[in-house]
Parts: structure tokens; C-alpha cells; sequence
């Protein structure tokens, strides 16, 4: 490289992602692609919700006539776990499957990758686990094929090198980064998310939207050190390439997440925010996401009595999305100086009109954006509402502190300080 360039800053970008099958009923054709890839004798891994509405069944059939000998593993953990992982790596040990399909939301999705890596190339999960709190080792090789189908409108697992999972020993959460673990297909189809009620349809959506903004105002990839090819992160920074994708995202969910929220059978809306995730998640899955994110992992982490509507209530949870989108307007508030036309521009795309605003009004555009569409979907007012206090700050910001992975993204230095500034305006969103 130092023959041809000798820059202290990056120069290059990349740009990866997924092979996309979309559209209605594309989830009847995943024997065929199975077929496609090689696999023979696949696992299908899901969660028992989606035991309940028949999905996974539908699945399983069409494997079936399409003369696939599946075998199906639905004890896929909700937010996966160490634990989980080992669990699910214990059941494929020893048994000969040659491709792996995933049915769910991010969860399932990140056990698939997990249970094809630890399988294929078995050694202690630290060895895999990002740095600090692993050792960050690249995965040696390309993996068995996956086909991943996404049942929410939300992580963009589908598209993303990235699993996710809480170290319950270390109480914390942290992932896996590399772009074997890319799925091999992504069947993206909106009718397996008209049954979604309205909140596990508004959380996942504003995981989306984040998702798209956090990549927008990451820290421009030229912006960064450079790096050897060998050493270069998945998540670069923006670039023009991840700012095609977010821009477009954008636009979808400012048009139809109030639409899906309001009615689930609004085909349209449906659609527009399966193509929003999917765009979103391949924006992200190269920029990268930064501060909300990061304080993500400690305020979902940390839940103590909050059970969110329209899920299960049997125990207190604080849905990523909904952890992600709490601290969203106040970060986009710290970061509007660096780049006041991307998040004036961001605010457009996301409906907002942006004529004639006064420099008061500039600044807070994109936030107040944010707020009036959390409003209207019926989001909790402030970390206050999911019961946090001035007590929990400091933890949350430790918590946060940790994920420097997603913080070196961020378009401005970002230390404890300014995070316990994020979080504190991030108490009560309106009165
Ligand atoms: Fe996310």
C-alpha cells in the first residue's frame, strides 16, 4: 500500500453485502435457492414464536417439497447469549447439516451465523469476540451457506456481517465482526411481517431509523485512520456509497412507518419498510452505527420493571429499538455541528419541512422530527418512562464506554462526559 499512497488518513472504502431475493411470497422459493447453494440436509433455526404462528411450519413444507431432509431447532433465545450460542452449537455438533436457514428477527438470525461459525471452525468463543473483551481473531474461512429470513422489519441481520450477544459472566454486550459471516441470501419478504402487531412493528422501525441516521452522521470513512486490508473494520464510516443506501431508507420509513404502525395490513407501508431494513442494514452493516447504539447495550441491558406492549409479559424487556431511538434526539442534537446539512437533510427525508427555518429552528429539525414521529407511534416519553434515574447515569454511561467498537464511529470525540450529557437529556423527551 505504501508504494502507492502514503496518507496517515483512510483512502479506501469497501462496500458488501448480501445477495437480496424480495417480494411477497418469496419465502416459498428458499428450496429452491437452498438447492442453489449446494445444501442438501439443512437446519432451520427459528424461535418458538414463530413455532406459534404457523411460519416456521410453512417453512418446513416447502423444504420438504422440495426434498430437503431439514431438521428444525425453534429454542432460539430471545437477545442470544453466550449460553445460548454454546446451546445451539451443541446440537449441531455431530450432526451432518450442510446449510442452515434462519427464520426470525435478529436473534434468530445472529444464532444461525453463530451456530455455522462455532461449528464449522470450533474454538472458545473469546478467540471470535470483538476486542476488548475478546481477542477479535478473523474466522479463518468461508462458512456453509445461510439463508436468512428476516420476520421483522428491523436489525438488518440479514445483510450484516455482525452477531450480537450478551457475555452474561461479564455483563455485557459485544458481537462477533466479520464478513463470513455475511448470510449467503437474504429472502426479504413483507408478508411475513403483516402479523406483527403495532409496537413489534414500531420498536424494529425505529431500529431501521437509527440505524439509517447513525450511518448518515457517522464519521466520514477519510475521517479515519488507515488501514492495512487484513485490519480494516467492517463498519468504515460514511461514504458515498453507505449514504445511497441510508438516504433511501430514510425516505421509506418518513412515509410509511406511522402508516404501518397505525394498520398492519397496509401492504404498501409494509413493503416500503421491509426494503427501509434492508437498505438500512446494508447502510449500516459498512458506515457503521455510533452513540445511540452504544448506549444501547447498557439501557437494554440494565431493565429492571419495564414490559413493553405487545410483547410477551412474562418478563421485563426493553426491545433494542425502543433502547436505540431513547437516546437518538439528544445525540443528534451534540452531533448537528458536524455535518448541519446532513441531519437538516436527513429531517426532509423524513418528512419534515425544511423551508424557511430560523438557525434556531436548523438546529433542532432532525430531532424534533424524531420526537413527533415517536409520538405519534406511541413510543415511551425518555429513559424516565422505562424506569431509569439520575441513580442508573453513571452505569449507563460505563456501560456505554465499552462498545468502542460503535463509538470511534461517532462524527465527535465522545467521552463520559458527553454521554452522561446524552443521557440526561434523554430523561424525558416532552412534557
Ligand atoms: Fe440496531
Amino acid at each position: 500500500m505504501a508504494e502507492f499512497l502514503e496518507l496517515p488518513n483512510e483512502t479506501v472504502f469497501t462496500m458488501e453485502t448480501t445477495p437480496l431475493k424480495f417480494g411477497p411470497g418469496a419465502t416459498g422459493e428458499v428450496g429452491y435457492d437452498l438447492k442453489r447453494l449446494g445444501v442438501r440436509r439443512p437446519l432451520l433455526i427459528t424461535d418458538r414464536g414463530l413455532i406459534r404462528t404457523g411460519l416456521a411450519d410453512r417453512v418446513c413444507r416447502v423444504l420438504r417439497e422440495a426434498d430437503l431432509a431439514a431438521d428444525l431447532y425453534d429454542d432460539v433465545h430471545v437477545e442470544p447469549t453466550d449460553a445460548s450460542w454454546e446451546a445451539i452449537a451443541e446440537y449441531v455438533r455431530g450432526r451432518d447439516y450442510d446449510g442452515f436457514v434462519a427464520v426470525g428477527g435478529g436473534s434468530a438470525i445472529d444464532s444461525a451465523k453463530a451456530a455455522n461459525l462455532f461449528t464449522t471452525y470450533p474454538a472458545p468463543l473469546t478467540d471470535y469476540l470483538n476486542k476488548p473483551i475478546g481477542q477479535g481473531l478473523p474466522v479463518p474461512g468461508p462458512l456453509k451457506p445461510l439463508v436468512a429470513i428476516p420476520t421483522t422489519a428491523g436489525t438488518g441481520s440479514e445483510t450484516t456481517a455482525v452477531a450480537v450477544l450478551d457475555v452474561l459472566s461479564l455483563h455485557v454486550k459485544t458481537g462477533i465482526s466479520h464478513r463470513y459471516l455475511r448470510p449467503s441470501l437474504a429472502i426479504v419478504d413483507p408478508l411475513n411481517t403483516v402479523s406483527l402487531p403495532p409496537m413489534a412493528t414500531a420498536y424494529p422501525g425505529f431500529d431501521v431509523l437509527t440505524h439509517a441516521l447513525e450511518s448518515f452522521t457517522s464519521r466520514p470513512y477519510d475521517a479515519r485512520p488507515r488501514h492495512r486490508p487484513d485490519e480494516r473494520p467492517v463498519y468504515v464510516g460514511r461514504n458515498p456509497v453507505s449514504d445511497l443506501w441510508c438516504e433511501k431508507a430514510l425516505e421509506y420509513l418518513g412515509r410509511s412507518l406511522r402508516r404501518a404502525v397505525l394498520n398492519g395490513y397496509d401492504m404498501a407501508a409494509r413493503t416500503d419498510l421491509a426494503l427501509a431494513a434492508t437498505y438500512a442494514g446494508i447502510g449500516f452493516g459498512n458506515a457503521g452505527v455510533h452513540v445511540p447504539h452504544a448506549l444501547a447495550y447498557p439501557i437494554a441491558g440494565q431493565v429492571r420493571e419495564f414490559v413493553p406492549p405487545d410483547y410477551p409479559p412474562e418478563a421485563p424487556l426493553i426491545p433494542h429499538g425502543l433502547s436505540v431511538i431513547s437516546t437518538a434526539a439528544a445525540t443528534f442534537r451534540w452531533t448537528f455541528p458536524t455535518s448541519p446539512e446532513r441531519h437538516v437533510r436527513a429531517a426532509q427525508l423524513l418528512g419534515a419541512n425544511v423551508s424557511a427555518l430560523t438557525d434556531a429552528e436548523v438546529e433542532d429539525v432532525l430531532p424534533n422530527t424524531l420526537l413527533s414521529l415517536m409520538r405519534d407511534t406511541g413510543i415511551p416519553n425518555g429513559l424516565s418512562a422505562l424506569g431509569f434515574g439520575d441513580a442508573d447515569v453513571d452505569s449507563l454511561v460505563e456501560g456505554a464506554l465499552k462498545q468502542q467498537r460503535l463509538l470511534v464511529c461517532s462524527p465527535r470525540d465522545v467521552d463520559g462526559a458527553q454521554l452522561q450529557a446524552i443521557v440526561c437529556a434523554s430523561m424525558r423527551h416532552w412534557t
